[in-house]
């Protein structure tokens, strides 16, 4: 099939890559005119694994094509992927989605025949209905059909989601776009992959209230460590113990700090807010939103515990700044809220992260960004693991720090208390 993809953020080169793939043509889009000269040359904007492999194979057989050319590009389509972003209000309230009304506007000038126009983004419930109303103000209602088909890649594992996905989720009641789209994603449900049918306002919806029951389920174990650190329980005795329940399911029960990324945060607010224009009061989604906001906060006091109040001039090491671990993406990663706190108080702080330097803090004082793990602890006071790496998972912390009453804060609670205990490190971690 000939596959358009507008916007070649995260959602639109891992699906238009993948497409590509499968065997169709796929022409990535985008206003970017640097961004579409690098990835001809091989050049990938997110640091994703395996994607780079893909563009590179996929390009050279040409059945992916990146192309600053909506016109030519959407013209020569049957089926075109809307992926651009939408972030969260100036105000804080709901989405933005002025950039996909803006794609909307622009494409309904390119359509001469049927076309099946798709979100990938995530967007608020009606926004299939506005975008239909705004391109059937120029093309006939035989030529278009609006179908909502969310996306529910995980950053570090895009490739991986994109091929065994746990459902595909198509919003529309047209049979003609159904089926061509049943066709498109034939070699994932031939291995399995379940195809769900549904309206288009169920589908806009099935994105936010998976992203905010996941964001809840994060928030609830969160809050359970806090409690098992007053109880002397262990969280990932709780963790495995209610996870067993099949109703409960093992998976996104890490306690950790604050959830970050690209999606969550701005999810769960965005769906608050759809709750309100609606009259209905979303109050679990709501508190969950405050508890996650003050977690960094929770988590700095815990610091300062840890350190006795005494943070002046400490040397504290970061390992891993990201959101998360196999990403390079520092959208909402509670280090930009910790770090530049930590410096307010007199801190010093190293960091190391696989995915190199951050633009976010080259301007802080105090601030320093060494380039490996070595590095980084030898000199430190306090090392903080903040994100969950293979990298940061066996390393050899006595033999690499020098100042011998070092401690270790582990966020991500990749390593054995008793075992730390038993090589006499000072050791913390979270919910225990
Ligand atoms: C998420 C959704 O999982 C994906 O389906 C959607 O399309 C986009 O948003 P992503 O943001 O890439 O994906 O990361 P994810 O792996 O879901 O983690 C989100 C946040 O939750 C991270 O900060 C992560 O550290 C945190 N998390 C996740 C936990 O703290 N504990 C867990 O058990 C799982």
């Amino acid at each position: 099939m000939k596959i358009c993809m507008i916007g070649t953020g995260y959602v639109g080169l891992v699906s238009g890559t993948c497409f590509s793939d499968l065997g169709n043509d796929v022409i990535c889009v985008d206003s970017d005119l640097k961004k579409i000269a690098d990835l001809k040359k091989g050049i990938i904007p997110i640091y994703e694994p395996g994607l780079e492999e893909l563009v590179i194979k996929n390009y050279n057989n040409k059945r992916l094509k990146f192309s600053s050319n909506l016109k030519d590009s959407v013209s020569k389509s049957d089926i075109v992927f809307i992926c651009v972003g939408t972030p969260t209000k100036k105000n804080g309230k709901g989405a933005d989605l002025s950039q996909i009304f803006n794609v909307a506007k622009k494409i309904r000038n390119f359509i001469s025949r049927f076309k099946i126009i798709i979100t990938k983004s995530t967007v608020t419930v009606t926004t299939g209905d506005e975008i239909e109303k705004i391109i059937s103000k120029k093309v006939p209602k035989k030529f278009f059909s609006v179908v909502s088909n969310p996306e529910f890649l995980r950053e570090g594992e895009a490739i991986r989601d994109f091929y065994k996905p746990d459902r595909i989720i198509i919003g529309t009641n047209d049979k003609k776009s159904n089926n061509l789209l049943k066709n498109l994603y034939s070699p994932l449900t031939s291995r399995g992959a379940k195809y769900i049918n549904t309206s288009r306002r169920a589908a806009e919806l099935i994105k936010y209230a998976s992203n905010a029951f996941l964001a809840t389920k994060i928030t609830f174990i969160n809050e359970m460590a806090n409690l098992c650190e007053k109880i002397y329980v262990n969280i990932e005795d709780i963790s495995i113990g209610i996870g067993l329940d099949k109703r409960i399911g093992g998976r996104f029960l890490r306690a950790g700090p604050a959830y970050g990324g690209s999606c969550f945060p701005k999810d769960t607010k965005a769906i608050a807010s759809t709750g309100d224009k609606f009259q209905t009061n979303l109050s679990v989604i709501k508190s969950v939103i405050k508890s996650n906001e003050n977690r960094s906060s929770l988590l700095l006091k815990r610091v300062f515990n840890i350190l006795k109040g005494k943070v002046k001039n400490k040397k504290i090491c970061f390992l891993g700044v990201t959101f998360k671990a196999n990403t390079d993406d520092m959208r909402d990663s509670s280090s930009l809220f910790m770090i530049p706190s930590l410096i307010k108080k007199g801190a010093k702080i190293n960091y190391f992260d696989p995915t190199g330097e951050k633009q976010d803090f080259k301007k802080l004082k105090n601030v320093n960004f060494s380039n490996n793990i070595s590095a980084a602890i030898k000199d430190s006071d306090l090392i903080i693991i903040h994100t969950e790496w293979n990298d940061f998972k066996s390393i050899n912390f006595k033999k690499e720090v020098k100042n011998k009453n070092f401690i270790i804060f582990d966020m991500r609670n990749i390593y054995s208390s008793i075992k730390m205990k038993n090589k006499k490190i000072k050791y913390f971690s979270i919910g225990s």
